[in-house]
């Protein structure tokens, strides 16, 4: 039998893993444990897709959170590291680019422990984002790369990866595993379209908690200014990360829009179905956007899914409101053909656990 142990903490982590739970679930030679490193805390932030993914509840929880990086990852490594002794893992998983990511792997290599790195190979090559340091850390000490997409490989490649031991899958992207699972339900289980009277195809679905943006004065008040004139014409609806809350109040910036408090997994693909086009700064709601065939709009200076933006389903537009909205402006002015697989069309799950299989195998 083989035991994972899977570390989460942060939302995205959790529609991520949940997928994943399913696969061990059906294959009897894995058990799983699942650690929360308690990142994210608000009940609207995690409790809520543990319940409604049905995702197995996470055996230890370190309620970790709202420290610095310095303490937030330090403790976290302290915490997984005893865990890690109790629960003797045969390999440790680790999700995406934040703080528990690098904490989990870091914890269990020091402790000869086998790592798979879900969601590696990404790159935006802006160094100062505290994501791209843990992303490019956590690859390097990863014993099984699960690389989502043939960019994520080839940037591996160029960083010279093919000759290291370290194994190295293309596996496409748990996210879209996740999508099509639930998107099946969503419409009985969601109320939010009806709840904020929202009208099909005419509304912009907004999320925005990036620090580079969120923590400059300057960058947020200029997204800000670009929203407020694309809800002249047309409502955008934004709910809200805890991050950006506390900044607005901090820098006395109004923010006069759709606000809504953080939703669901159910809630956002409900948002995603009937919006007219997406503008985000996450990562992964610029992939959810393609999913459910929409433009998105990327107030970013880059993105690690380049695939996106070379398909012209994406737009990045950085923090100008002016690009903001001649991007809104082009939505659904040229036709876009979503019919292209780019991210292993939900058979990721499978893929990642025969991969790690191997790994353990060898
Ligand atoms: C983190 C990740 C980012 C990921 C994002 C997903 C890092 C470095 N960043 O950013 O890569 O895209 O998660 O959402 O790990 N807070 C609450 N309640 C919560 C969660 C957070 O109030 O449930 C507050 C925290 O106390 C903190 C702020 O929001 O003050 C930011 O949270 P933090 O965990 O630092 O990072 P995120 O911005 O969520």
């Amino acid at each position: 039998m083989n035991k994972i142990l899977t570390i989460v903490g942060a939302r995205p982590q959790f529609v991520k893993a949940a997928a994943l739970s399913r696969v061990f679930d059906a294959s009897s030679d894995f058990t799983e444990v699942i650690v929360h490193t308690g990142q994210h805390f608000d009940e609207k932030m995690s409790d809520i897709f543990f319940e409604e993914m049905s995702i197995p509840k996470p055996k230890h929880n370190l309620e970790i959170n709202s420290l610095g990086h310095g303490a937030m990852t330090g403790r976290m490594l302290e915490g997984i590291e005893q865990i890690l002794l109790e629960e003797k893992p045969d390999m440790v998983l680790v999700y995406g680019d934040t703080n528990s990511t690098i904490a989990g792997a870091l914890a269990a290599k020091k402790l000869h422990i086998k790592v798979g790195h879900v969601e590696a190979g990404l790159r935006s090559f802006n160094i100062k984002m505290p994501e791209e340091v843990n992303r490019i850390l956590t690859d390097r000490i990863s014993d099984v790369l699960l690389c989502p997409t043939d960019t994520a490989i080839e940037n591996l490649k160029k960083e010279g990866y093919d000759n290291l031991e370290i194994d190295m899958v293309k596996s496409g992207d748990v996210m879209q595993d996740a999508a099509m699972f639930y998107a099946k339900t969503s419409e009985q289980k969601s109320t939010v379209i009806k709840d904020n009277n929202l009208a099909k195809n005419n509304f912009v679905l907004c999320t925005l908690h990036r620090a580079e943006n969120t923590d400059s004065k300057e960058r947020l008040q200029c997204i800000v200014d670009g929203l407020h004139q694309i809800n002249e014409s047309t409502p955008v609806v934004l709910p809200l990360h805890p991050r950006t809350a506390k900044m607005l109040e901090k820098f006395n910036i109004e923010l006069n829009i759709t606000l809504i408090e953080p939703v669901g997994y159910f809630d956002m693909i409900e948002l995603l179905k009937n919006c007219k086009c997406v503008a985000t700064d996450s990562g992964g709601l610029q992939k959810e956007a393609f999913f459910f065939q929409k433009e998105c709009i990327t107030m970013r200076d880059e993105t690690e899914w380049v695939e996106l933006v070379h398909n012209g389903f994406n737009t990045i537009v950085g923090a100008s409101s002016k690009s903001i909205i001649e991007a809104f402006n082009k939505v659904g002015k040229q036709k876009i053909d979503f019919e292209v697989d780019l991210y292993g069309n939900g058979k990721a799950g499978e893929n990642i656990v025969s991969a790690i299989r191997n790994t353990l195998n060898k």
